[in-house]
């Protein structure tokens, strides 16, 4: 008899209300659209109007996740939100989507591992189904990055498109100081509905994840945490101490070196080949480390997937908008091997493996 194990029944995603191409962030800090399509491949993201939630973006992902798979809301009996960017410091974000959805007392979950976020909840909802905890989840990763970067309320309509008045020349050396991140990330959620199935031939296959801790400094927000009394101060805002801390070269080392890592190891583990994956679809961080993965697994252009020109790195949202994506237009067909992985702040890092 075939365990009952867990698969992908269908898929959605939203992005922020505001579409906004690179020659916005030009008119804000030190940067240029070449520089930024260069370095990271990226040529716009959305940003979400000031008031939308990570909620609000989980809630529209879902919505089209349960409709592509047929699914009712009332019968979804465990929801998973990966995000590391919650509507508030507590609680938070899973239990704001079920009261939304306006379903039963279900179960809701948050997991926090940022750009890991997706393989790890994926782990997460293939286990709850395999122990028979639940049989229909809704998973969904979701981020409003929007809210870290330090723009003034002039800077914003600027960035949005409202304004074409120049930021002052203060404004602008304040806002440079954080270009070489706030250039990357877009605000955006991806859903899944993962199920339960007894078919042999299809489903989540297997996982290989890890984490390192010792040098979590490479990518960290250093204020609003419990080791400071207030864990927030006036004197974090004045510093900028609110938006990550990130040293670029060391995530980017990491990326290339651990994700095509971590996809050799799930392969082993399944008894398969890298030759017998029909699709990668990596975290989207940097065009560049996903080319630099490309290259390490000699993958090639037709068997992994980009977007992050179009969204930016969008964190827990990048790899299910691709997902739906690849299933939309074709590029997913039932019977694929399709590989996942990701990399992020902890470190976390990981792969999975699916037969479509
Ligand atoms: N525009 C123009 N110049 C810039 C910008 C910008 N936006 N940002 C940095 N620069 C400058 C730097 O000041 C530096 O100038 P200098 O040589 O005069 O000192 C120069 O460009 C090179 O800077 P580096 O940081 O060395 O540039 P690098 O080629 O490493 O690219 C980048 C930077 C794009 C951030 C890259 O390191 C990267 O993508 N790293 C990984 C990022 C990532 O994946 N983050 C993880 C996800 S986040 C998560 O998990 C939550």
């Amino acid at each position: 008899m075939v365990q009952a194990h867990s698969r992908i029944y269908g898929s959605g995603f939203v992005t922020g209300e505001v579409l906004v191409p690179n020659e916005r962030m030009t008119m804000i800090c030190d940067t240029t659209s070449e520089w930024i399509r260069e370095r990271s491949g990226i040529e716009q993201r959305y940003f979400v109007n000031e008031g939308t939630g990570t909620s609000d973006l989980a809630l529209g992902a879902a919505h089209k996740a349960l409709a592509n798979a047929g699914w009712q809301a009332s019968e979804v009996d465990y929801i998973v939100v990966a995000t590391m960017t919650p509507d508030y410091y507590f609680p938070g974000v899973a239990s704001l989507v079920q009261a939304k959805l306006g379903i039963g007392n279900v179960p809701s979950l948050d997991i926090r591992q940022q750009c890991s976020g997706f393989v790890y909840g994926l782990q997460v909802c293939d286990a709850f189904i395999r122990a028979g905890v639940a049989k229909k989840i809704l998973f969904i990763g979701a981020e409003i990055h929007s809210g870290f970067m330090p723009f003034s309320k002039h800077g914003w309509d600027v960035v949005m498109g409202r304004s074409n008045e120049p930021v002052t020349q203060e404004e602008r050396d304040w806002n440079s100081k954080f270009r070489h991140l706030t250039v990357l990330f877009g605000d955006a959620a991806g859903a899944i509905c993962v199920g339960t199935t007894d078919d042999p031939k299809r489903g989540i296959l297997g996982f290989a994840l890890h984490s390192d801790g010792k040098d979590f400094e490479s990518l960290y927000v250093p204020s609003a945490g419990f080791k400071y009394r207030p864990y927030y101060s006036e004197e974090h805002i004045r510093e900028g101490r609110f938006v990550p801390v990130m040293e670029g070269r060391n995530v980017f080392k990491m990326a290339v070196t651990k994700m095509p890592e971590a996809v050799h190891e799930v392969l082993a583990k399944c008894e398969l080949k890298l030759d017998d994956v029909n699709l990668l679809i990596p975290h989207q961080a940097n065009l560049r480390i996903s080319e630099g993965v490309q290259k390490q697994l000699k993958l090639g252009d037709d068997r992994i997937y980009n977007n992050i020109q179009r969204y930016g790195n969008t964190t827990a949202a990048t790899i299910p908008i691709a997902y739906d994506e690849c299933k939309k237009s074709g590029k997913v067909k039932q019977g694929d091997l399709v590989a996942f992985c990701g990399l992020g702040a902890g470190f976390h890092w990981g792969a999975a493996l699916m037969r479509e």
